[in-house]
């Protein structure tokens, strides 16, 4: 019975490649929404992949989402944390309410997707944590105190996740992407994309599935030894 891994944002953007990419690699897919329905069912129509909706920012919401996939499909093997969402603004025009949506998505979601699932990896042994952080969280941006914030705390999260799984066979690494051609990115003024394109050394965005193969590496079952590791893919932009 082939392995289930479970892709939050999984219809959209780098979400969607990763969904598509683990169904070709072999596993059973599942994907998470928090909106668009209608991107949802044109990605299940495509695909054939099931799609499910609840806000990762909402814990009960994770608890009962994830039983109800697990319920359909079997064991989550595999968790993808990919949801996130940007709500830019220069700090002395930002609100709190704008610090504390990214911040209950970007981080907490981490959280609440993944500690309903933690047990039963452990019990078991075996698990992969893949989670997407940012470039920004490595280097910070200007405009994103909030992302950078919750992205770096991505990345701590891991290494500490590492720790406590490495002896369950629960690795749990995290990824960098880099400026990816996708909405996320499209949605910034055109002249401040522009300038932010000249700062990356291959001269162009990357694409979704330039970070989706990098998940399907981290999800299998040969990538044992890899834990804690931040493994960065930014065309060059920022080198670690
Ligand atoms: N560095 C230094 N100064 C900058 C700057 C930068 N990168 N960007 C803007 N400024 C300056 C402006 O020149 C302006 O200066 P003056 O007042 O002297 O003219 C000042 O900051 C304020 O600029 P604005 O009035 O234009 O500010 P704004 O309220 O319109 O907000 C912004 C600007 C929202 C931050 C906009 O610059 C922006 O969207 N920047 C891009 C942020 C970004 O990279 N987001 C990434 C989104 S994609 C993503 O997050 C995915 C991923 O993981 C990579």
């Amino acid at each position: 019975m082939s392995r289930v891994a479970l892709v939050t944002g999984g219809s959209r953007g780098i979400g969607a490649a990763i969904s598509k990419a683990l169904k070709a690699a072999g596993y059973t897919v599942a994907a998470t929404y928090a909106g668009n329905d209608e991107a949802a069912k044109a990605f299940t129509d495509e695909t054939g992949i099931h799609t499910y909706k609840w806000s990762v920012a909402d814990y009960d919401a994770c608890v009962e989402g994830i039983a109800k996939v697990e319920a359909d499909l079997g064991p989550v093997d595999i968790l993808v944390n990919n949801a996130g969402i940007t709500r830019d603004a220069p700090f002395h025009k930002m609100t709190r309410e704008q610090w504390a949506e990214v911040m209950d998505t970007n981080l907490s979601g981490l959280f609440n997707m993944t500690h309903p699932l933690w047990n039963g990896m452990r019990e078991r042994s075996f698990g992969r944590i893949i989670s997407i952080s940012s470039i920004n969280g490595q280097k910070g941006q200007f405009g994103q105190a909030n992302y950078s914030a919750a992205k770096a705390g991505d990345i701590g999260f891991t290494k500490a996740l590492a720790q406590e799984g490495a002896r369950k066979n629960i690795t749990a690494n995290v990824i960098c992407p880099g400026y990816i051609a996708t909405e996320m990115v499209m949605a910034v003024p055109e002249k401040v994309r522009d300038a932010i394109i000249g700062t990356i050394p291959v001269g162009r965005l990357g694409e979704p599935e330039d970070i989706a193969r990098c998940v399907v590496f981290l999800a299998s079952d040969e990538a044992g030894f890899i834990t804690g590791s931040t493994l960065t893919a930014n065309g060059g932009q920022y080198l670690v």
